[in-house]
């Protein structure tokens, strides 16, 4: 089974491929989105479940989505159809750092991506690129809400703290206009989820071929988050804007 099969079926009871209830996605919408008529960019947007709920909210608004998954975007047009706003919805297949627009967008999104950059800086970057003056780029990344074991550093890469993480997007030149740092709950939530959809999968079709891999893959990471990072990592979404100019 490959990673991005794996992933949808892990992500299957949880909209959103991030750390996030949906009351939390709505209050960071509502502060990052101020004009009804926003255009609107996901770099890695996966499902698409930001940009539906925000074109939701904003019925004059028009959205494009940027992922290398086929089968994402694929379910993406799915569901942005189910919601009434495909129409609104442009979705492209490429890599979201090589991604170019022909106009600037209010509100550049990229949740839970930035290793398709090479981290949180080069994400603002390239975020930057598409922005239109006055524009807000709302970024989704971990951080380190204990010191990491070795392990935990080497497998999920090299984080700061909170303050470490806003000091260094501050320092770029962005000021936090908001924030949401992930509760214990969603934390849990989203492992849970993440690990039993696969589960439950694997069980519901013992005769597929994939089957005992995936539920092998669903135990591997339960045991990783469990042991190996759980207590140390941490996930805020940050709603930035250009310090000047
Ligand atoms: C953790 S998911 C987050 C999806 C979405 N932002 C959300 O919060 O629901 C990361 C997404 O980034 C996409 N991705 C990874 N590398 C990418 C790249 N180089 N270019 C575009 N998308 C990429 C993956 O396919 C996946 O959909």
């Amino acid at each position: 089974m490959d990673r991005q099969t794996r992933s949808l079926l892990a992500h299957a009871d949880h909209p959103f491929a991030a750390p996030l209830e949906d009351s939390s996605v709505d209050r960071l919408l509502a502060r990052a989105v101020v004009r009804g008529d926003a255009r609107m960019l996901d770099l890695g947007c996966g499902e698409g479940a930001w940009l539906i709920r925000a074109l939701q909210r904003h019925p004059d608004g028009k959205a494009v989505g940027v992922d290398i998954s086929a089968e994402a975007l694929e379910r993406a047009r799915h569901r942005a159809r189910e919601a009434g706003v495909a129409e609104r919805l442009a979705l492209h297949r490429c890599e979201a750092a090589s991604f170019e627009a022909p106009h600037p967008f209010d509100l550049v999104l990229s949740v839970g991506a930035t290793h398709a950059f090479g981290g949180l800086l080069p994400t603002l970057e390239a975020a930057r690129r598409q922005l239109a003056p006055g524009g807000t780029v709302l970024v989704g990344d971990a951080y380190w809400e204990r010191e990491p074991s070795p392990w935990a550093r080497e497998t999920l890469g090299e984080y700061e703290d909170l303050a470490g993480t806003v000091e260094k997007v501050t320092a770029e030149g962005w000021t936090p206009v908001y924030a949401h740092i992930s509760t214990r709950h969603e934390l849990d939530d989203y492992e849970w989820n993440w690990t039993g959809s696969l589960s439950r999968w694997a069980l519901d079709n013992r005769d597929h071929p994939d089957s005992a891999e995936a539920l092998q893959a669903a135990a591997r990471h339960r045991d990783e988050w469990l042991r190996g990072y759980r207590a140390s990592f941490g996930f805020v979404c940050m709603a930035l804007r250009r310090t000047t100019g």
